[in-house]
């Protein structure tokens, strides 16, 4: 088969992004334009800001995205959108856009969740990779484990019970002053600090070991500062990120450690947001090098929200012949392996 190309569209949340893939694994052009600037004066994605700067920017980006790849509509074999779970309205600037561009060019459709093309954005990083494979994804909306049985073939092995790491992430930066988007933050202030200083809780949802729980944690660091506060000591807000961290690192490694063991795999990857940090990095490819498994993530630039990784996911389902009509909605919540 001659090389597939897809131009690939995100709007899920607040990046407007598109991409120019080929045959799944080759980024020819991967343009983000992000909103951060904009949603951190109110300290969080605004979802009608981010929709109506979607509808500023797609054009350009596509645009952009065609002429970096060096390419125009008609050399694509595929138009690619993420389709849920996010924002609705911000998914459907990109829903609305895709199916046009598609129709008037009379080329394929294919909808893409995005949640599996952060998965997908570890082969574009690693050309060797093939399923199967253990992967924990760690994003603002979604904390999950899951099997990667073969390409676009998903099972949920464990979830958060209530926040995202992510989530929690930007939580406990909001608490002690670092402002949005608090992930990267609080990764950078944690350098500085000591993460045995304060003993947080390591939960255990009792039911499902490999689930977790991140808010009983979170409201562990808010009384640890209302607790000082209230005292009138003085907190040392490195102490408390490189803690808080050391606790949300400690679960994610020790459950997919747990996981890989259990299920004989002997492959794992991080995909999403959360998968950038630092500490998280480090604790997984020192617990995978005990175990002697071999670790996969992607570049910073592939674990936050692009269009290169669902440009990657679509190849797949491209492949196996999935293809979407002009009836192509949003899903705001859309499930993962769901179509
Ligand atoms: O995957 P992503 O870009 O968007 C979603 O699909 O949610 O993830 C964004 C999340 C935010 O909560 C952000 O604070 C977190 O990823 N994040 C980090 C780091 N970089 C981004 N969390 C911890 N450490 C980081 N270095
Ligand atoms: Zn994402």
């Amino acid at each position: 088969m001659s090389e597939v190309k897809i131009l690939a569209i995100e709007s899920s949340c607040d990046e407007t992004a598109a991409a120019v893939v080929v045959d799944g694994r080759k980024v020819l052009s991967n343009v983000i334009s992000s909103q951060i600037d904009i949603h951190k004066l109110y300290g969080g994605v605004v979802p009608e800001i981010a929709s109506r700067k979607h509808v500023e920017n797609i054009n350009g980006v596509i645009e952009e995205a065609l002429s970096q790849a060096e390419m125009t509509l008609s050399d694509m074999d595929a138009i690619a959108v993420t389709y849920g779970p996010g924002l609705v309205g911000a998914l459907l600037v990109g829903v609305a856009e895709a199916k046009a561009i598609a129709f008037a060019a009379k080329k394929p459709l294919i909808g893409v969740h995005h949640i599996e093309g952060h998965v997908s954005a570890n082969y574009i990083a690693h050309p060797e990779l093939e399923p199967p494979f253990l992967c924990l994804i760690v994003s603002g909306g979604h904390t999950h484990l899951v099997v990667v049985k073969d390409y676009g073939e998903y099972e949920i092995i464990a979830r958060t019970r209530d926040d995202a790491a992510g989530e929690a992430f930007d939580k406990v930066a909001r608490a002690i002053g670092l402002g949005y988007p608090g992930g990267p933050k609080v990764d950078k202030l944690a350098k500085e600090g000591n993460p045995k200083a304060i003993a947080f809780p390591r939960a255990v949802v009792e039911d499902a070991p490999l689930d977790f729980s991140f808010s009983g944690l979170k409201s562990s660091v808010l009384n640890y500062l209302n607790g000082a506060q209230m005292k009138g000591e003085q907190i040392n807000r490195a102490d408390v990120a490189a803690s808080f961290q050391q606790s949300v690192v400690d679960v994610l490694v020790g459950h997919t450690m747990q996981a890989a063991k259990e299920l004989g795999i002997t492959k794992v990857a991080m995909a999403g947001g959360v998968a950038s940090n630092s500490a998280l990095r480090a604790g997984m490819e020192a617990a995978c090098e005990k175990e002697g498994f071999s670790l996969y993530y992607p570049t910073p630039i592939l674990c936050t929200d692009n269009a290169a990784m669902i440009g990657s996911a679509a190849y797949y389902e491209y492949i196996k012949g999935v293809r979407d009509g002009w009836d192509l909605n949003a899903v705001p919540n859309l499930k993962i392996g769901q179509r």
